[in-house]
């Protein structure tokens, strides 16, 4: 029953960005310059907490628009209603719907669909990750210097040593291809379908990261913080790999040379 729910609730949502997509819908600016929220999200949002309410009711909810839903539950689910919100403003169909779902503070199953490519990433603990149901796996590669890399940018640019422009900066003069596709929730997904051999970003909040999370882990991945603990979606920085370059592009995150 929690499965059946969590996929009818990205597909409402996804409902709502296909109906939104290159028509007309109201946007407007949150904190940082170009931070959007429009129409479609606060639409998707509402949908998905339809499903989930008419399931659920009792469940507590984390969601980037509303904030928290608190609630005396041992199950917690964790909403993006569209990660890549200036994509989906801009009519780049790089965009999806994220829930991931917590139970006792452990993820335990998530979801990730973008309608515009026909893409389903699903992973429950325990029982590996798909893809259109399909099983996927992370990639091969060993080497870094060999590796295709993604990443992403904060809204409000973060001016700390080793911050996102001077690890870009250093991949980049090393010849090292770096994507910026702008959906850290498709980063992960496309890490662990093995497209991408590692992802890292700055400043990520736990909406991004929950469901692409547990995807990463149960396609074989390796996700931890910049210090190489395990990862935890409530703090910011993010390093997820195909595990065999993780402790390379972890030194070269925190300034360390290629
Ligand atoms: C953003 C995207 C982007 C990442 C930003 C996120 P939003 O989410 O995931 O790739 O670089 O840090 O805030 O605003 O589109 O939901
Ligand atoms: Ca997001
Ligand atoms: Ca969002």
């Amino acid at each position: 029953m929690l499965k059946q729910t969590l996929l009818k609730a990205v597909e409402a949502g996804a409902a709502e960005l296909t109906r939104f997509f290159n028509g007309s819908f109201t946007i407007s600016n949150k904190e940082g310059v170009n931070n959007l929220v429009t129409e479609a999200d606060h639409a998707a949002e509402k949908a998905i907490f339809d499903v989930i309410r008419k399931e659920f009711p009792g469940h507590y909810i984390l969601s980037e628009e509303t904030g928290e839903i608190v609630q005396d539950s041992s199950y917690k689910w964790i909403i993006d209603p569209i990660d890549g919100t200036v994509n989906f403003a801009n009519g780049i169909p790089i965009c999806c719907v994220s829930i991931g779902i917590e139970h006792e503070g452990e993820m335990v199953m998530g979801a990730v669909y973008n309608p515009f490519l026909n893409e389903l990433f699903f992973a429950q603990k325990g029982f590996g990750s798909t893809l259109n149901d399909q099983l996927i796996r992370v990639s091969d590669t060993h080497e870094l210097i060999h590796s295709c890399l993604v990443t992403g940018f904060p809204y409000t640019y973060l001016d700390s040593p080793n911050g996102p422009l001077q690890v870009f900066e250093k991949l980049i003069r090393k010849g090292v291809p770096v994507r910026r596709l702008g959906s850290a929730a498709i980063d992960l997904c496309w890490v662990a379908a093995g497209r991408f051999d590692g992802f890292y970003e700055h400043k990520l909040q736990a909406w991004d990261s929950a469901a692409g999370f547990l995807i990463v882990k149960e396609a074989g991945g390796t996700i931890t913080d910049f210090k190489g603990d395990p990862y935890s979606p409530y703090q910011p920085h993010l390093i997820a790999t195909n595990g065999k370059i993780h402790a390379d592009l972890l030194r070269v995150v925190n300034g360390g040379e290629l």
